[in-house]
C-alpha cells in the first residue's frame, strides 16, 4: 500500500501517472464504517484516491480535547488495505502541514458559522476550513468527499470553495449508523457503558420530531426535545435545531418552502455527540 509523509514526495510520485480524475478522502484516521462509504464511492468514482490521516491542531478548542482524540493508525491501515491498488495514503507530521506555524487562516462565513458547532467549539470551522484549503490546493483534486453527520462542516466547505474559486466538487455522502440508529463516529469509541446504550437517543429524538410536525409549531418541538433530554441526569443538550438546509438559520413555522434539518447535540457526560436528519 502506498503510504507518504510527505506532500512534496507524494506528489512526486503521482506527477508522471497521468491521472484524469483524484478523489481525496481527508478524515483524521480512527476510521469506521462510515469513513469507508466515503472511500467506497470515491474509488467508484475516480481513477485514485487520496486519503489523508492528520488530526489537525487547529480544529480543537483546547488541548485536552486535542489530546483525547482516539487514533490507532495500524487499524487504520489494517482496514485500508483491501483498497491498496486504489489509495494512495497520507499521514503528514503536523510540520509538512504547517510549515509557518500551527496557526489556522481567517476566513468569514457569515451566519453559517455562528450558530450550532461554530457556537460551541469557537474556532473550530476556522481550523476545519484551514486544513481544508491546504489540502485541496496541495493536491487539486476533482472531487473530495465528506459525510453528512458534520452537516454544517459540508456547508463550510461548500462555502469555502466558492470564496477561493477551488475547482474541486465537494460532495457530502449520507450518514452511516449502526443497526439502533446512531450514526458512526470516532467519538463513539469514547463513550462508557452507560452511555454507548442512551447514545441511540440521538437518532430516536429526531426521527420522533419528524412526526411532531403536523401537530407541533417549531418552537413547541424544541421544547419537547429539551424536556426529553432533560429527564437523563448524565445528558446534557447542547442545541436541538430545526433549521433551513441552506442557509442553516432556524426556522419559525413549517409554511415556507425549504429544505429543512433538525440537528442535534448533546454531551453524554464528558463526550458530545451531534447528528441531523432531513425532517
Ligand atoms: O470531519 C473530519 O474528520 C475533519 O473535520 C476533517 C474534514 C478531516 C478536517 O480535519
Amino acid at each position: 500500500m502506498k503510504y507518504f509523509s510527505s506532500n512534496k514526495e507524494l506528489l512526486s510520485h503521482i506527477k508522471n501517472k497521468s491521472i484524469k480524475k483524484i478523489g481525496l478522502v481527508p478524515t483524521m484516521g480512527s476510521l469506521h464504517l462510515g469513513h469507508i462509504s466515503l472511500i467506497e464511492k470515491a474509488i467508484i468514482e475516480n481513477e485514485l484516491v487520496i486519503i489523508s490521516i492528520f488530526i489537525n491542531p487547529t480544529q480543537f478548542e483546547n488541548n485536552l480535547d486535542l489530546k483525547k482524540y482516539p487514533k490507532n493508525l495500524e487499524k487504520d491501515l489494517k482496514m485500508l488495505n483491501k483498497f491498496s491498488k486504489s489509495i494512495i495514503i497520507y499521514v503528514p507530521e503536523v510540520s509538512d502541514i504547517y510549515s509557518e506555524g500551527v496557526v489556522a487562516n481567517k476566513y468569514f462565513f457569515g451566519s453559517i458559522e455562528d450558530i450550532m458547532e461554530g457556537k460551541q467549539r469557537k474556532g473550530h470551522f476556522q481550523g476545519v476550513a484551514t486544513i481544508v484549503e491546504k489540502l485541496l490546493m496541495l493536491f487539486k483534486p476533482n472531487n473530495a468527499y465528506f459525510g453528512e453527520k458534520d452537516f454544517q462542516q459540508l456547508q463550510i466547505i461548500r462555502n469555502l470553495v466558492v470564496q477561493k474559486k477551488i475547482k474541486t466538487k465537494i460532495i457530502g455522502c449520507k450518514i452511516i449508523r449502526e443497526e439502533n440508529g446512531l450514526a458512526l463516529s470516532s467519538r463513539n469509541k469514547l463513550l462508557d457503558e452507560h452511555h454507548i446504550k442512551l447514545a441511540p437517543i440521538l437518532y430516536q429524538t429526531l426521527k420522533e420530531t419528524q412526526k411532531l410536525k403536523n401537530k407541533l409549531s417549531p418552537n413547541e418541538i424544541i421544547k419537547y426535545v429539551e424536556k426529553k433530554i432533560s429527564f437523563f441526569p448524565s445528558l446534557t443538550l447542547e442545541y436541538f435545531i430545526i433549521a433551513d438546509e441552506k442557509s442553516l438559520s432556524p426556522i419559525n413555522n413549517f409554511n415556507i418552502n425549504k429544505k429543512i434539518r433538525t440537528f442535534i447535540a448533546v454531551k453524554f457526560g464528558k463526550i458530545r455527540l451531534i447528528d441531523n436528519l432531513r425532517f
